[in-house]
């Protein structure tokens, strides 16, 4: 390791005494160098656009971000920047941030003698430290980019770990010549959980994958497999978020983009203030699954605290609705277009999740069969069987 060693130190021991990490993995965490995975060039936000950081450069700075507690760039727009100039839109693969990558491999009770398929290799990172802890062979990884597969099949060699498996391809499907696994992890997110994921996970096995979805874009999905091969469990954890799987990216559009000056809305009033609509975790959880393809952005009016709006959004159906909010008054304004009503959409569900009791998170079950994935209270719920419960879109 480097002189950045001692940064590194101080960060894995943080999580230990935090007790994200257990002394098992702090072992791992520490004897696996993280640098020898982050390629020579990363991005970082310049605004909202991502910009090129080269090691050659600025070396000091790299290393900073190589051993640093956030998660690191490194492609941008599936590998052809799209921004003017080599500036980069939107960020498709990254060294996860260390601390959620030690919060996942925990949730996963990942334990040596396991065999385990990681989903989204990235830089090889993850891949390496399950080798370090599992050894090499146990270890089968899939990205479904070549280059990027490429660049972390040569990191794992030059680490030491050559024996991993990576295949390049849809990890959506799996990798039924390897089944079955005793814990399959994912570290892209997945709206919807493929059921190949339980299908190669043994009975009793766990998929940990981050979930999203476009009102509420995070949280960590534990699911066991029973007996029968479908597979049960819910949201560890409600604040990780991730890039999602390839082909179940949530549209989003900017509002720019969206609303259009010619747009014509209905007009409407309502007494439920957006705050409702937008804090709670409980709220969002249970909204985001009644309003599918729905997403929210606060704005502020220009210079003034006191006059902002919610946008609510929905790229596919070109549909927005926005929260006009006015202080002096209990009555606030609602301009709605488009082929869905979505302030209505969002407002009757939070209604639905209120009068069903307000059931926390952890009260929803998720179910993954092979005719795909079910979200709803459980019985033992308060509430459960209050009808808050809808099957997402497939
Ligand atoms: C957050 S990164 C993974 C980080 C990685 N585990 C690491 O340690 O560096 C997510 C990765 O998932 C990959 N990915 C996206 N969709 C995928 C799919 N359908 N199959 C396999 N990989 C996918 C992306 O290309 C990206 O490299």
């Amino acid at each position: 390791m480097t002189a950045t060693a001692p940064l590194w130190t101080g960060l894995v021991e943080g999580l230990a005494e935090q007790g994200v990490l257990s002394q098992q993995w702090r072992a791992t965490f520490l004897a696996v160098p993280r640098e020898l995975f982050i390629p020579e060039v990363i991005w970082r936000y310049a605004g909202d656009e991502l910009v090129p950081l080269r090691r050659g450069d600025e070396p000091q700075e790299w290393l900073r971000r190589a051993y640093g507690p956030r998660y690191v760039v490194t492609q941008v727009d599936d590998g052809s920047p799209a921004g003017p100039e080599g500036r980069g839109r939107v960020a498709t693969s990254s060294a996860s941030r260390p601390d959620i990558v030690a919060l996942m491999l925990e949730a996963g009770h990942v334990e040596p003698g396991m065999r385990v398929l990681e989903i989204g290799t990235g830089t090889g990172y993850t891949a390496a430290l399950l080798a370090e802890h599992l050894g090499a062979r146990n270890v089968t990884s899939i990205e479904i980019d070549p280059d990027l597969a490429a660049r972390a099949r040569a990191a794992l060699e030059r680490a030491g770990y050559r024996e991993v498996t990576v295949i390049i391809g849809d990890g959506a499907r799996g990798y039924p010549g390897g089944a079955p696994f005793d814990r399959v992890l994912s570290t892209v997110a997945a709206p919807q959980v493929p059921y190949a994921w339980v299908a190669q996970a043994r009975r009793g096995g766990l998929v940990i994958t981050p979930w999203g979805s476009a009102y509420k874009p995070a949280g960590l999905l534990s699911l066991t497999v029973g007996p029968e091969g479908a597979a049960t469990g819910g949201l560890v954890n409600t604040t990780i978020s991730f890039m999602e799987l390839r082909d179940q990216r949530i549209p989003r559009a900017a509002i720019t983009d969206l609303v259009r000056e010619t747009d014509t809305p209905e007009r409407s009033h309502t007494d439920l203030h957006a705050s409702h609509l937008c804090n709670d975790d409980d709220a969002l959880f249970a909204i985001a699954i009644q309003v599918p393809g729905c997403h929210w952005e606060h704005e502020h009016t220009t210079g003034d605290d006191d006059r902002w709006c919610v946008w609510f959004l929905d790229a596919t159906t070109r549909s927005w609705a926005r929260f006009d909010y006015q202080p002096d008054t209990r009555r606030w304004p609602i301009p709605q277009f488009g082929p869905r009503r979505l302030f209505d959409e969002v407002a009757a569900a939070y209604h639905r999740w209120d009068h069903a009791g307000r059931p926390p998170v952890a009260r929803w079950r998720f179910t993954v069969t092979p005719d795909g994935q079910r979200v709803e209270l459980a019985d033992d719920a308060p509430g459960g069987k209050a009808g808050a419960s809808r099957r997402p879109p497939d």
